[in-house]
């Protein structure tokens, strides 16, 4: 089915004037808690907290490194699996006492980020954290509460500022609920 940004989006749940104050208020945050305390490695999980790692850097006032990682979640549906599969690793090769900071876009039920977290953990860093620019509490699985959180929404499905369905929507400047009728149609 064709991508239709105005009929396939129910409702506008966070406008890009938000979205950039989310940012601004986590960075001071990490600016804060990180000062002093050796190396910070941001890590943006790709691909859908590449717009918000990006705002969220800009307001990031202490040194820090930056390295990607690519982990699956959902395919073409909107059901996590509980396993991740690594499809892109860290470039930096030892992260041996580095404070690692995780940037997710959405964390559902958990399995996701848990999983990663847990994988980064034996590399023997000095302590990984996460932090996410949305967070669906309601839906959680496992024991998982990101240290940093943007905003908490509700159980539904949201698309836009790097959040995708089935690699589309991507591109929108604003979070926005997507219609069911177009999830289920897949
Ligand atoms: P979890 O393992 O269930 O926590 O799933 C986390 C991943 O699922 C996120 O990183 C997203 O890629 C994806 N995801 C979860 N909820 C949504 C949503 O509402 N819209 C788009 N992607 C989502
Ligand atoms: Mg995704």
């Amino acid at each position: 089915m064709a991508v239709d940004f105005e009929n396939d989006i129910e409702k506008i749940l966070i406008m890009p004037d938000e979205l950039k104050t989310l940012a601004e208020n986590l960075g001071r945050r990490i600016s804060e808690d990180y000062r002093d305390d050796g190396e910070l490695l941001v890590v943006c999980i790709l691909k859908g907290s590449l717009l918000f790692t990006a705002e969220l850097l800009k307001n990031i006032t202490i040194p820090v490194k930056l390295d990607t990682m690519c982990v699956s979640s959902y395919g073409a549906g909107t059901v996590s699996s509980g396993n991740i599969n690594i499809k892109k690793d860290l470039d930096t090769k030892q992260i041996k006492g580095m404070n690692v900071l995780l940037v997710e876009d959405i964390v559902d039920s958990g399995n996701t980020i848990k999983r990663t977290k847990e994988l980064l953990m034996e590399r023997g860093p000095k302590s990984v954290r996460v932090c996410s620019m949305l967070d669906k509490p309601e839906r959680r699985q496992v024991q998982m509460n990101p240290e940093y959180v943007g905003k908490k929404i509700p159980d539904v499905f949201v698309v836009g500022y790097g959040l995708d369905f089935d690699e589309n929507y991507r591109n929108l400047p604003y979070v926005g609920v997507l219609k069911p009728e177009v999830y289920q149609l897949v």
